[in-house]
């Protein structure tokens, strides 16, 4: 974290960024101990880009082309996002897998909001695959980033039910409601020291709760 003052959160988000807007509310409002140096996307017409620009933070974008590998382009991005000094990079709906030479460049800085209750449904369309299970409970995870696909240790859950006739989408609505609490309070409990994030234990303790759980 910086010597001084809360620390520097770089976002990145492939969507309409409403986690981004959740989180630069509550800093807003004094309810998040964080400052937003920077929102950088892989896509073009990212809604997050357009709601940064309005708040005057600075934005970037960084699609992956087709012929660069995911090494490649995961290296240009951690070198764009170390240009704004960041002490914590959050994934807000950032849809790309990140190679690990991203993640090794933030050890334990690298922060996920994920719309299920990991480690059940990683990856792509969690509501959807939340819904086709048949499970009556699902909701949110916030967790540190690995190399692995939402599979970091993880930070704090809030659950949601799952009712009669939901689809994908409005138990994704549901979860996003929880999603827009829980993130801008871990990212405060970071910035307040009161959930440490210490890379050398996390690395050595990947799998397992290294952190304290902030209740949603
Ligand atoms: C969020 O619900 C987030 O959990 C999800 O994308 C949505 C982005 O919404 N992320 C993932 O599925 C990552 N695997 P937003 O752009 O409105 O914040």
């Amino acid at each position: 974290m910086s010597e001084a003052g809360p620390p520097r959160v770089v976002v990145l988000a492939s969507g309409s960024g409403t986690n981004f807007g959740a989180l630069r509310s509550a800093i807003e409002a004094d309810r998040c101990h964080a400052r937003i140096v920077g929102l950088v996307s892989d896509r073009k017409k990212a809604g997050a880009l357009q709601r940064a620009a309005r708040h005057g933070i600075p934005t970037a974008v960084l699609p992956k082309p087709k012929g660069e590998t995911r090494d490649e382009w995961s290296a240009r991005l951690a070198e764009r996002v170390r240009s704004y000094a960041p002490d914590l990079v959050v994934l807000a709906g950032f849809m790309r897998v990140l190679s690990p030479a991203f993640v090794d460049a933030f050890p334990g800085r690298v922060v996920n909001v994920h719309p299920s209750l990991l480690p059940a449904f990683p990856g792509i369309d969690a509501p959807a695959q939340a819904v086709a299970a048949g499970v009556r409970l699902s909701g949110c995870t916030v967790h540190l980033v690995d190399h692995g696909v939402d599979t970091g240790a993880i930070l704090a859950q809030a659950a949601v039910p799952v009712l009669e006739g939901d689809d994908a989408a409005s138990l994704h609505q549901r979860i996003q409601v929880q999603e827009h609490h829980l993130l801008p309070r871990v990212i405060d409990a970071i910035g307040r020291g009161h959930l440490a994030l210490d890379p050398v234990r996390w690395l050595r303790t990947a799998t397992g709760p290294d952190a304290v759980l902030v209740a949603p």
